[in-house]
């Protein structure tokens, strides 16, 4: 039987040997390194992690274990340097001057120092892998031995997780009823720099990076990077592998996309194929104006009487409509339904409940009368009181439920006998709003004059959804619940009609699993995504207000944010400091990058991120490794993902 393997062990790869220590202190370490090592390694990029250790895998010795991981930060000058430099030069003088010099001197000549930052070191302790993210100790005297990991090895080292993390990861996967592990979401490969002949040339072998669901699921996710850089890239891939993995282990993590340019909803030129298209069972598409293919974001305004009012008012001011003094009041209504405890009894309530009702049917057939069609076999139902009932038609009883027409009639008809109906009871037989909604069905003011009335209304009834049972953002949140992918598609429609209704689905998902969570039970896992963040959670914008409250205290109730912006700097700084995964591809000036620099340790990187623009090329520091790491994120393959949604 064999011996079961050293944990340190698959870390080394002796053909990936490329040379020693010759110097180390707490926090670097000098490696001496020459020509022909490094080409049998396939080069030794900058920023390449690196294992130093005197471990030695075929006699592991389980006590003096352990190995030192270091990025390459730059190359070291030797104290010798400069005179090999000048020996160097008189050779190729003597060379060109066809001089033979006594000896071939190139195995002196080709050592370097490489300058290496220590990032950790790798040990066994209770028969686990651990990293801790320091030296404990060195020896000046040590000659370690340094490698450059490359396939497995560096896919354990970019994908460590300490045992701690690891065991959360299980009991997570226990409550949530899992009968596999947690799932890891491939996004990208290592990648070093941006010439990757070499080390991700044909014969080399790739790390796959994953990110984790413990990272990643009820945590914050920045993705940074001037434009087209690969932002939405890099959120297309996370949606497909979070929506393949959540299938594969049967883990409902819903995700809503709220998508500013129409580029997750629809196909474009460039990319073939979309999220939408590759996942059709599973992604709902939602927009402000009817289209097809697309659920209208939109409300019911004969049932979500509150949201369809605020709507109209939205639109009202935003179209800057002439108005009058009945489309003031009008504007000003407030439709909420009166509240029993707010009255001294029950006869009071029911009064005040009665003239509510009345002012509800005015508005339904002011609607009607506006054009906006109403649910098929509508209704209007209301008490009108005796004597109004008499006056206006004695042969018909709205409390009977009238058509939409007989309603207008009516509220009409009630309208032009008002003075009547007043004296006639005794008292306003309606409330003020109920009056100036009659005005506007009527089209004439207190004073009998014209006005516009109902037709301020008529051009905005595609705004409403005749259609809608149920209000947008509980069915959104169904689908969420369901493990469906949302795009809110807000490439089109009134920008602050949709800035509204985005808030109002944002908060709206947050309030509902957070009332789960207030329960003591386990709220769902949903995702969202926002892009342009800079305009939704910037600088400016108050800690109060719905999304920095969703990416600051979203966890408890399992909402995790992925946000993309180009701008560092625009990002609320309490909540970039609270981000525990960012991405950052390439970015062009140093007060961007200087504002990430203060995170972890991208000040590694400040000068690749300015110099390599290639498309997808990140930096990527999640809360599992203590470390940045750089990788080319996958290109999203609509073809490839659709064949493996299909099998
Ligand atoms: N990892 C990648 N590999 C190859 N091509 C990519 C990769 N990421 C993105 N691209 C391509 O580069 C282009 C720009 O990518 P993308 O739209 O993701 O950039 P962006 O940062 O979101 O840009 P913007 O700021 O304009 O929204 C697209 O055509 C995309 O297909
Ligand atoms: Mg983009």
């Amino acid at each position: 039987m064999n011996e079961p393997q050293h944990p340190l062990a698959p870390l080394i790869q002796e053909n990936q040997f490329i040379g020693w220590t010759c110097h180390i202190d707490f926090e670097h370490a000098t490696v001496l390194t020459n020509d022909d090592l490094k080409a049998k390694a396939k080069g030794v990029p900058l920023h390449c992690f690196l294992l130093a250790t005197n471990f030695n895998p075929k006699k592991p010795d389980a006590k003096a274990g352990e190995i030192i991981l270091l990025r390459v930060t730059g190359s070291a000058p030797l104290p010798q340097d400069a005179e090999l430099l000048s020996r160097k030069a008189e050779h190729l003088k003597n060379r060109e001057l066809k001089i033979s010099s006594e000896d071939s001197p190139r195995n002196e000549f080709q050592f370097g120092g490489l300058l290496c930052r220590i990032l950790g070191t790798f040990f066994v302790k209770d028969g686990r892998l651990r990293l801790g993210s320091d030296i404990e100790s060195y020896a000046t005297a040590a000659e370690l031995e340094v490698y450059r990991p490359t396939g497995p090895a560096l896919e354990m080292i970019v994908n460590y997780i300490s045992p701690e993390r690891a065991a959360a990861a299980e009991a997570e996967a226990q409550r949530l009823g899992l009968t596999t592990a947690l799932p890891a979401f491939p996004i990208g490969t290592v990648r070093y720099s941006s010439t990757d002949r070499l080390h991700r040339g044909e014969e080399a072998d790739t790390a796959v990076f994953n990110l984790n669901a413990v990272d990643f699921l009820s945590r914050r996710t920045a993705v940074f990077g001037m434009t087209r850089t690969g932002k939405s890239n890099t959120v297309k891939q996370l949606v497909s592998v979070v929506m393949r993995a959540s299938h594969e282990c049967h883990l409902k993590i819903g995700q809503i996309i709220y998508d500013l340019n129409g580029e997750y909803a629809n196909a474009n030129q460039q990319d073939k194929g979309s999220i939408a298209e590759v996942f059709p069972g599973d992604t709902i598409r939602y927009r402000m104006i009817p289209t097809p293919g697309f659920q209208p974001i939109l409300n019911n305004f004969y049932t979500q009487i509150a949201e369809g009012h605020h709507t109209l008012r939205g639109l009202i001011e935003l179209n800057r409509v002439s108005r009058s003094s009945d489309i003031d009041a009008f504007l000003a209504m407030d439709f909420s339904e009166p509240r029993k405890e707010d009255f001294e009894n029950e006869t009071s309530f029911h009064h005040q409940l009665t003239r509510y009702e009345r002012k509800i049917a005015a508005y339904h057939a002011v609607l009607a009368r506006a054009g906006f069609e109403p649910p098929p076999n509508f209704k209007i139902t209301f008490e009108a009181g005796a004597s109004a009932k008499n006056k206006v038609n004695p042969v018909v009883d709205p409390a009977n439920g009238l058509t939409p027409l007989q309603a207008q009639e009516w509220f009409q008809l009630a309208r032009q006998i008002q003075d009547e109906l007043v004296t006639g009871t005794g008292q306003n037989w309606v409330e003020p709003d109920t009056n100036v909604l009659m005005n506007m069905l009527l089209q004439r003011n207190d004073q009998g004059a014209y006005i516009a009335g109902f037709r301020v209304l008529q051009p905005f009834k595609d705004y409403h959804a005749p259609d809608r049972t149920t209000d947008v953002c509980d069915e959104i949140y169904q689908h969420l619940l369901a493990g469906k992918i949302i795009i809110l598609d807000l490439s089109v429609g009134n920008p602050e009609q949709r800035e509204r209704l985005s808030k109002r689905i944002a908060r709206h998902i947050l309030a509902s699993s957070m009332a789960v969570f207030n329960t003591g039970q386990t709220p769902p896992n949903i995702v969202i995504y926002v892009e342009e963040a800079h305009n939704l959670i910037g600088r400016g914008e108050p800690l109060t207000e719905v999304w920095p409250t969703i990416a600051k205290e979203g966890a408890k109730a399992r909402l995790a944010t992925v946000y993309a912006t180009q701008e560092v700097s625009s990002i609320h700084p309490n909540i970039l400091s609270n981000t525990e995964n960012i991405f950052c591809a390439h970015l062009n000036n140093e007060n961007e990058i200087n504002e990430l620099s203060k995170y972890y340790d991208f000040r590694d990187f400040s000068k690749a991120i300015i110099r390599a623009q290639d498309v997808g090329f990140g930096r990527v520091k999640t809360l599992s490794n203590p470390f940045v790491i750089p990788i080319q994120v996958d290109k999203f393959d609509p073809e490839r993902e659709r064949q493996r949604a299909g099998k």
